[in-house]
């Protein structure tokens, strides 16, 4: 079974870096095909001295497995100082990255010290519109890749074509840092400041459509890691109130430059609650004592910018619409231990919308927020989860949820996991 796609089946923070780093083990290639420091992929890994924290936002969540090769394609946007950071603190720690176990594309647009500025600049500027973004450029930078000014790898390894492009565009951004009221920047002054990034990335920067392409033909277990969520996807989300790429497993394709048919199989993440951070409709969202037990025994807060997360139920309608999407071929479900102490549990399985019931949740901003969930309410269970390693050993209404959640969304369980511990986790089908 050679590939297989972890996509976010919420609105993101699902718990794929736990789920990626778990079956990475199985395979050759991790790739990461579009996003990029907006994500906060937390591993925690006992390395032979205790349980270990990592939160990665760029590099690929397979990095902690020494023989595999990691690959950043050219769907995701590149903040050098955020790559060379993560690098650093990996080595800090005892952990090398060589070039052979990190290719990063040469097409892979790279996030100017601007982007942050507009970004940070726009959303200033908004208001209550305030999308909610990480701050991070992620936007501006897939912005200037569709209208053609963006600056890629490939042009930070040749100085004088990096002049050139950066002789294009720079009038271009300087119109719109003027109108943000933000500083203007120079050619020279970017030229200068990339030149070292330029030197350190370079040995690192491959033909990665090549490379991910030919392993897929020869057989090998490719890994395709997604960021973010399905429902904040550019094109399927809740726009306008979604991240600036194509979250789905479609976005492998463009994101990679791998044919339709190298997707095998895919594993939708999907928490046994729900969480949203940032600006946009979340019809289950609680705003009461069950949120907050939620967010504080979840330890709901962004891997990322740290912002407190909305919580709310198990929307399955929303689960849905991301079936429909990604055409799951499993669920890995996280987090179960922290609805224990709940005396009920609800989930939402349909909604009702301008007198109508709908199944399958209506993405569209505008419907979305007039969607009142429908409830089935279920019973809790008191026992702590984090221990447990074989489905029969949960209680029995903590099976009777799990298979309610995969009755509603029509996906059978891969994964159940526990705790944010790699050996917190039960598979029960292994996509590999
Ligand atoms: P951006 O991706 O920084 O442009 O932010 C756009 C929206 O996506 C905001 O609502 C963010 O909170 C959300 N977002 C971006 N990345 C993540 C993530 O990794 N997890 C959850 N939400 C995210």
């Amino acid at each position: 079974m050679p590939t297989c796609v972890v996509v976010g089946a919420q609105w993101g923070d699902e718990g794929k870096g736990k789920v990626v780093d778990l079956f990475a083990e199985e395979c050759d290639y991790i790739v990461r095909y579009q996003g990029g420091n907006n994500a906060g992929h937390t591993l925690v890994v006992d390395r032979g001295n205790g349980p270990e924290k990592t939160v990665l936002h760029l590099l690929p969540s397979g990095i902690l497995h020494p023989d595999k090769v990691c690959v950043i394609a050219r769907g995701v946007v590149i903040d050098c100082d955020v790559l060379f950071r993560e690098l650093d603190a990996l080595a800090a720690r005892g952990i090398g990255v060589a070039p052979a176990q990190l290719r990063i594309d040469l097409d892979a647009h790279i996030i100017m010290p601007y982007h942050r500025d507009i970004d940070l600049g726009r959303e200033a500027a908004s208001g209550d519109a305030k999308i909610g973004t990480t701050g991070r450029g992620i936007g501006p930078c897939y912005e200037d890749m569709i209208g053609r000014r963006g600056i890629r790898v490939r042009d930070l390894l040749e100085p004088s074509r990096l002049l050139d492009r950066l002789q294009a565009v720079v009038p271009d951004r300087n119109a719109t840092l003027r109108w943000l009221g933000r500083p203007e920047v120079t050619v020279e002054a970017l030229a200068a400041q990339l030149a070292p990034a330029a030197e350190r990335l370079a040995p690192f920067a491959a033909d990665c459509r090549s490379l991910v392409g030919d392993a897929w033909r020869a057989g090998k277990r490719v890994l395709f890691e997604g960021a973010q969520g399905t429902l904040l996807d550019v094109g399927h989300g809740t726009y306008p109130f979604v991240t600036s790429s194509y979250t789905t497993s479609a976005g492998v394709c463009v994101g990679v430059g791998v044919p339709p048919r190298a997707i095998e199989k895919v594993v939708g993440i999907t928490k046994a609650y729900a969480t949203r951070v940032g600006a946009g409709p979340f019809p289950t969202e609680l705003f009461d004592e069950d949120g907050a037990q939620l967010r504080a025994r979840g330890q709901e807060f962004g891997a990322t910018t740290g912002r407190p997360r909305r919580c709310g139920w198990f929307d399955a309608a929303a689960v849905r619409y991301a079936h429909r999407l990604n055409d799951f071929t499993g669920l890995a479900i996280t987090k179960l231990d922290v609805l224990s102490g709940f005396d009920e549990i609800k989930v939402c399985v349909a909604y009702h919308l301008d007198g109508q019931r709908l199944e399958v949740a209506d993405a569209d901003a505008v419907s979305l927020q007039r969607s009142v969930p429908i409830y089935e309410t279920w019973p809790g269970w008191k026992q702590d989860l984090t221990a447990v390693r074989r489905l029969e050993d949960f209680p029995a209404a903590a099976r009777a949820y799990l298979e309610r959640l995969t009755e509603l969304c029509g996906v059978p369980i891969d994964v159940v996991s526990v705790g944010p511990d790699r050996a917190q986790t039960l598979v029960l089908r292994q996509p590999f």
